[in-house]
């Protein structure tokens, strides 16, 4: 454990409210708040700094930011290259410094360590095996691959040519990974034998067999990742499969990084919305690297001895800036982990940290609230005391969970990160720096330096101190935020732009102000749930349990859970000649697991004989949820069918008044 000094509470009638001590304060990169009213009287040029600043640049840029709502654009006519930003940039200086720390599950596996020097030269190679496969410029390249070092490698190759990645969590099923090949047309895909998850090998290569029967798909490059002694079989199609391995054995060294215009798309992330088929959103080049560079340095204080630990996987967006473009960007050295904290028991993230001198470490609240679950015991018993910095990310963090961690995995002595952000956002957007502070837990904290964040009522004002209301940003747009979704530019206005109108970017997020600076987050005020801090939607949910042919119709809600912050549950309607059984529930189950992955398992199906709607026919999935907290109920006389809250309320056992 960290062996001090503490943090700081200044105010005895604050006991809650953290500031950093005089030795993180003079460490940080950023060590009083002058920062956000300089950035405030004109984040343009804050913003503009900071490009020029921490990036390199082939051009410079003809004009800074550009609003056309609901488009913006920053550092237009500039041109620049974020393989050349994570990797060239660095040779002379860090060429030799370890950039990945990879961790194989298995623990007879030894780690793997990637020097800024070998990783340039993965990616110089890989990026011309894509050229020679007929990736060019603008082409999309599907990336299904679990954290081994190559996923980055791929990434980067693509950024390399001016390609667009597409990456998807390896651990969704092939179907959804095949739903967002076709949705963006990729080319190429990449992808591994297997990996190692509790102990076991999970094969992937026959995950993304069903992909690459998609109509683009030309050919797939497979990593091996296992040796030769693990018996799986999988089948390499004749023509369309390739083993990255004997790729990479022919593949020149020389790759010259394309530089690119600012706002050209670096990639894609495909995320839940309010209806079952996930959106591309699309990130540009240069604000995205400019933010994923600034955060990193700024919210984890990333200094040349650092060692950097983010959990996220890489098919989220905390991955990829925080596991990719972030650390890299800066030249910072970083860990990454394969398997399952639990294994071979739930000492091994702690493990971990111990070995590698971990001194950076941002998890979820749901990772938290486990590791409270099984013990201090596991943490006290690794040397955990070069840690300095603990951030959260992806889901409200309770007063509980918060002080577990600030206790038992730092003694009181690191600042904890509370960080806000969003897929759409790129990088974090609402935090404490850990040089100012405070940490307050429950409470994200500011808004990043040079980002105009705003809580709105029902109306469009501007909300009290203590009133909920609705987290918004306003012009100039963070560098970071989300330029589009693909192919659908409807989708991006109306998810993101017509709440308040087309100059206010809408989060979905409810919030409200702890105090004249400091941002309350509640949480997400539409049908998309954060299950174990992964993101999922009602109608997707919905939409895989419904292609089963048994089900006429359901409705997927959140109920509470102690562990994973949510949980979905599912009311189904069967067909009248098909009788609820175990069985039913499995195939359904089964049905879920084959259309979106593991994550998306409904943790409760209740079978019903109909669910509440309105007259116009919209099932009121806002009764469920109520039913299943056992909240008061609204007004069910607006039902087209009032009588079915009593008979699900029998069913559910609502305690509810
Ligand atoms: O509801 C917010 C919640 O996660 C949502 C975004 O999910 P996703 O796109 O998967 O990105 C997660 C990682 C950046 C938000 O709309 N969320 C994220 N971070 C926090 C949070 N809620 C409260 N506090 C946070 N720190």
């Amino acid at each position: 454990m960290s062996p001090g000094p503490k943090l700081v509470v200044k105010d005895k009638n604050k006991k809650n409210v953290f500031w950093p001590s005089d030795e993180m304060r003079e460490r940080a990169w950023v060590g009083t708040d002058r920062i956000y009213k300089d950035a405030a009287k004109s984040p343009k040029d804050f913003w503009a700094n900071l490009a020029r600043d921490g990036l390199t640049w082939s051009k410079p840029w003809k004009k800074v930011y550009e609003g056309k709502p609901p488009y913006f654009k920053w550092f237009l006519g500039g041109q620049l290259n974020a393989s050349y930003n994570c990797l060239d940039r660095h040779l002379e200086t860090r060429g030799n410094k370890v950039a990945i720390i990879w961790e194989a599950e298995p623990e007879f596996e030894r780690e793997r360590k990637i020097t800024y020097r070998g990783l340039y030269r993965e990616v110089c190679k890989f990026s011309n095996v894509l050229r020679k496969l007929g990736v060019k410029k603008g082409d999309r390249v599907g990336i299904y691959l679990p954290m081994i070092p190559e996923v980055m490698v791929a990434m980067l190759s693509c950024a390399r040519i001016g390609a667009i990645h597409s990456v998807v969590f390896s651990a969704f099923s092939g179907s959804n990974f095949k739903k967002r090949v076709e949705d963006c047309e990729a080319k190429v895909l990449i992808t591994c034998d297997g990996y190692y998850r509790r102990g076991k090998p999970i094969v992937l290569k026959n995950q993304a067999d069903v992909a690459a029967s998609a109509k683009s798909v030309k050919k797939v490059v497979v990593v091996k990742r296992f040796d030769n002694k693990t018996k799986v079989k999988i089948a390499m199609k004749k023509g369309r499969d390739l083993w990255y391995h004997n790729l990479m054995a022919k593949a020149s060294e020389d790759s010259k990084a394309v530089p690119v215009e600012s706002n050209t798309p670096l990639f894609l992330l495909y995320t839940s919305g309010t209806t079952g088929k996930p959106k591309g959103v699309i990130h540009d080049t240069a604000g995205y690297l400019t933010q994923a560079y600034w955060t990193t340095l700024f919210n984890f204080d990333i200094h040349e001895d650092d060692v950097f630990w983010c959990t996220a996987d890489i098919g989220w967006i905390t991955g990829h800036t925080y596991n990719c473009y972030g650390p890299l960007s800066v030249g910072a050295t970083m860990v990454i982990y394969e398997g399952s904290p639990d294994m071979p028991d739930w000492g091994r993230l702690w493990k971990i940290a111990d070995k590698f001198d971990v001194s950076v470490f941002y998890t979820a609240p749901t990772a938290i609230r486990m590791f409270k679950k099984m013990g201090v015991k596991w943490p006290a018993h690794y040397d955990l005391s070069t840690l300095r910095i603990l951030g959260t990310v992806g889901e409200p963090i309770d007063m509980e969970t918060w002080h577990w961690y600030f206790k038992h995995i730092c003694n009181n002595c690191c600042p904890v990160i509370d960080t806000w952000w969003q897929t759409e956002t790129g990088g974090t957007l609402v935090n404490a720096l850990p040089g100012v502070g405070p940490f307050i837990p429950t409470v994200a904290g500011r808004p990043f330096p040079g980002t105009v964040a705003d809580i709105l009522d029902d109306k469009g004002k501007p909300v009290k101190k203590g009133e909920t209301g609705y987290l918004v940003f306003r012009p100039p747009f963070p560098p970071g935020l989300l330029r589009g979704v693909w192919k659908n530019p409807k989708k991006y206005r109306d998810t993101y732009w017509s709440e308040y109108g087309p100059k206010v970017y809408y989060t979905s997020d409810g919030a409200k102000w702890y105090d004249k600076h400091n941002i309350r987050v509640t949480g997400r005020v539409d049908d998309v749930m954060k299950v174990a801090g992964h993101r999922l939607s009602s109608a997707e949910v919905e939409d895989a349990i419904t292609s089963h042919p048994e089900v006429i119709v359901s409705a997927v809600v959140p109920k509470p859970d102690e562990i994973r912050g949510q949980v979905p549950v599912a009311f189904i309607v069967l067909r009248p000649e098909v009788k609820p059984s175990p069985e039913v529930e499995a195939s359904i189950v089964k049905q879920v697991k084959k259309e979106i992955g593991p994550t998306a398992k409904p943790h409760q199906i209740f079978f019903v004989k109909g669910l509440p709607k309105t007259r116009s026919g919209k099932i009121m999935r806002r009764f469920l949820r109520s039913i299943l907290v056992n909240e008061k109920l609204g007004d069910a006389s607006t039902l087209q069918n009032p009588e079915i809250v009593p008979y699900l309320k029998k069913l559910v056992g609502y305690r509810g008044k």
